[in-house]
């Protein structure tokens, strides 16, 4: 089969498109045929070699693909061929082995989705299960609240936006370009502040009429997540679930000792999917209810290009060059 190898870590060039064996499924396991393959920012960090959950190389990295189920291994019984079907290597010892035609797995790990499931918006369900976490283990965000989502036109920010919406939440999105800011009023999102032009403390306080955000999702981190801690209502809580500038500054024990985070009672939390890496249950719980929304029709991901999987080096490429509005997927 085909698919991308990683031998050494470093620039995109160091993912090869090439020929590898077709996995055989084992007693136990089932063999899925890719349909759709998602790509993900923690995929250029295992490139890069400085994910801390790194696969041992050489690997075929990917983390997701929907696609149909094509052989079964001795004793499966959850499956029947042609099935439709979700993979996530979060349900795997490894997060990897996206990235290619074919991926044999437990067969505990996929889950079922319906007979007309649309596979490309299921490659995407990543990003939501994460931003579904976010919103409800991270912070128990509930209707009529407000979320400012940092990161709105990346492909877990765009989820994050649509499920805000879905359970009842205002949503303000916050991107870097005009045209980041066109596309996602056009995605949905209640509000669009462009922190390149625009005051982004100013503009939260009009939109929620001083009162502040309930809860701030930001994957940036830096110096830059103190002043988050300014614009939060009372009891209302900011989190952090990536360092895309780089780790959180120090000063924040500064921001909360002070000032409205001090008389706000101001929360701040990290949090990262690994803590659920040994909580099957609760990532069965979210992912079911995404599988659910799927089936309805309500996750929509805002899909910026699909690629022909040969072509996995330039997806990382347009990622890194922030050429990206919402997801990129890979077609087998
Ligand atoms: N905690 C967890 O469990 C978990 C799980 C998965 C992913 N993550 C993290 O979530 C973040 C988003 O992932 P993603 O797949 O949605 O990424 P993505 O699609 O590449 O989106 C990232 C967005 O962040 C914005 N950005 C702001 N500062 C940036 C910087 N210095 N470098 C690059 N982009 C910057 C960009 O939009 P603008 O140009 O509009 O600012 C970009 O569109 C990543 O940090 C990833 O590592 C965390």
């Amino acid at each position: 089969m085909k698919a991308i190898l990683l031998s050494r870590t470093g620039d995109p060039s160091v993912l090869e498109y090439t020929e590898v064996p077709t996995p055989r499924p084992q007693p136990g396991e089932v063999l899925v045929k890719a349909d759709t393959i998602g790509v993900s920012r923690p995929e250029l960090l295992v490139r890069r070699g400085t994910y801390p959950w790194m696969p041992s190389l050489p690997a075929i990295p990917g983390i997701e693909l929907a696609g149909t189920v094509a052989e079964l291994g001795a004793g499966v019984t959850r499956f029947a061929v042609g099935d439709r079907v979700y993979v996530t290597a979060r349900e795997l010892a490894v997060r990897a082995g996206g990235y290619a035609e074919y991926i044999a797995v437990p067969e505990r790990a996929p889950f079922l989705l319906g007979a007309g499931a649309d596979l490309e918006a299921a490659a995407c369900l990543s990003n939501y299960q994460v931003a579904w976490h976010l919103l409800h283990t991270a912070a128990r965000a509930a209707s009529g609240q407000s979320v400012l989502i940092g990161q709105a036109s990346g492909g877990l920010g765009s989820a994050a936006v649509q499920l805000a919406k879905l359970a009842g939440l205002t949503a303000i999105a916050l991107v870097g370009s005009a045209e980041k800011a066109r596309a996602l009023k056009d995605y949905g999102a209640d509000h669009v502040i462009d922190y390149s032009a625009e005051d982004v403390a100013a503009r939260v306080a009009s939109i929620t009429n001083n009162v502040g955000v309930d809860l701030v999702l930001d994957a940036a981190g830096g110096k830059g997540f103190a002043n988050y801690l300014t614009m939060l209502a009372p009891f209302g809580m900011a989190v952090s679930y990536g360092k895309l500038i780089g780790k959180l500054d120090a000063n924040i024990v500064d921001a909360l000792d002070k000032g409205p985070a001090y008389l706000h009672s101001t929360a701040v939390r990290i949090f990262t999917m690994h803590t659920l890496d040994d909580k099957p249950a609760i990532r069965a719980q979210s992912m079911n209810d995404l599988i659910a929304k799927l089936a309805a029709g309500s996750i929509r991901p805002l899909i910026h290009a699909r690629l022909p999987l040969k072509d996995a080096r330039r997806a990382h490429e347009m990622i890194e060059a922030r050429d990206v509005i919402g997801k990129i997927v890979l077609k087998p």
